[in-house]
């Protein structure tokens, strides 16, 4: 492990244009339930049924009370954990350009990362179902569900509901960063949810090296990935940035 480690961290420092492509497991470690796997979301519930654009519509009092109030509650109490300030941190020493992130929690951007690619969108905000104002989450009255906007239509918060399109201008900066990216981390995503798992291989097809971090191996495992390391994203950023400190410590 500490030769992957090692490797990972001068192929950063070498690097001139490092992603990262982020998932539900970069927060794990800050409290929030992943999707999938132990603990997951979609154990409990059937994302068709809570995280469909049609169930929505259908019955958004329902989406509310099963799904968006509690997520709500567990992302407003989160803060950033050591992968989150880790990857903030190599942006921060030039040696990450971006994060496309899955998430939806704001973390990234809470670490220090400035340069955040929220391709399924935020809680931040609330977006009205009727005349599409947004509104920050925080200004939004909770306490009556489903929410209201002052035009009297329903809020849902401002992100990728399943059968939702990524917003094109998203979509178009990611692929940009793919078609010219040397080096992907992949944090803590399963890489089963299209089109955000088809930047690896993206980026695979520019010839950028391709390193995993999760406890668990995925699809991209052993075909995508040129490096695989494994253990959670806190644990393994932390020895990542030891091993960049110390080769910038010896060059300076
Ligand atoms: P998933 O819930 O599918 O996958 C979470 C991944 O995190 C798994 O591969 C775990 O092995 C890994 N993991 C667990 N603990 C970890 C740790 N401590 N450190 C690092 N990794 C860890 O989450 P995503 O891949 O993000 O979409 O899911 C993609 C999309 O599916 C989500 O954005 C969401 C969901 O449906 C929408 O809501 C549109």
């Amino acid at each position: 492990m500490q030769a992957l480690i090692q490797k990972t961290a001068k192929a950063l420092v070498q690097a001139r244009n490092a992603v990262a492509l982020t998932g539900a497991g970069a927060s794990i470690e800050s409290g929030i339930p992943p999707f999938r796997g132990p603990g997951g979301l979609w154990e409990r519930m059937d994302p068709m049924e809570v995280a469909h654009i049609d169930a929505f519509r259908r019955d958004p009092e329902k989406v509310w009370r099963l799904l968006i109030q509690g997520m709500q509650e567990v992302l407003t109490a989160a803060s950033p954990n050591a992968g989150h300030r880790g990857l903030a941190q190599l942006e921060q020493w030039g040696y990450l350009q971006a994060v496309i992130t899955q998430n939806v929690d704001g973390l990234h951007q809470a670490a220090g990362s400035r340069d955040v690619i929220e391709f399924h969108g935020s809680f931040a905000w609330q977006r009205c179902l009727d005349c599409d104002r947004r509104c920050e989450t925080h200004r939004v009255d909770l306490s009556r569900i489903p929410p209201r906007c002052s035009c009297g239509g329903i809020y849902r918060p401002d992100c990728i509901f399943f059968g939702e399109l990524i917003p094109p201008q998203l979509l178009e900066r990611s692929h940009q960063l793919m078609a010219r990216c040397d080096v992907l981390l992949v944090v803590g995503t399963s890489a089963t949810v299209q089109p955000a798992a088809m930047m690896p291989l993206l980026a695979k097809e520019t010839g950028a090296r391709v390193i995993e971090i999760n406890p668990e191996p995925t699809p991209l495992t052993g075909r995508i990935s040129d490096f695989f390391l494994q253990g959670g994203a806190g644990a393994v950023m932390d020895d990542i940035l030891a091993s960049v400190a110390a080769m910038r410590a010896s060059t300076v």
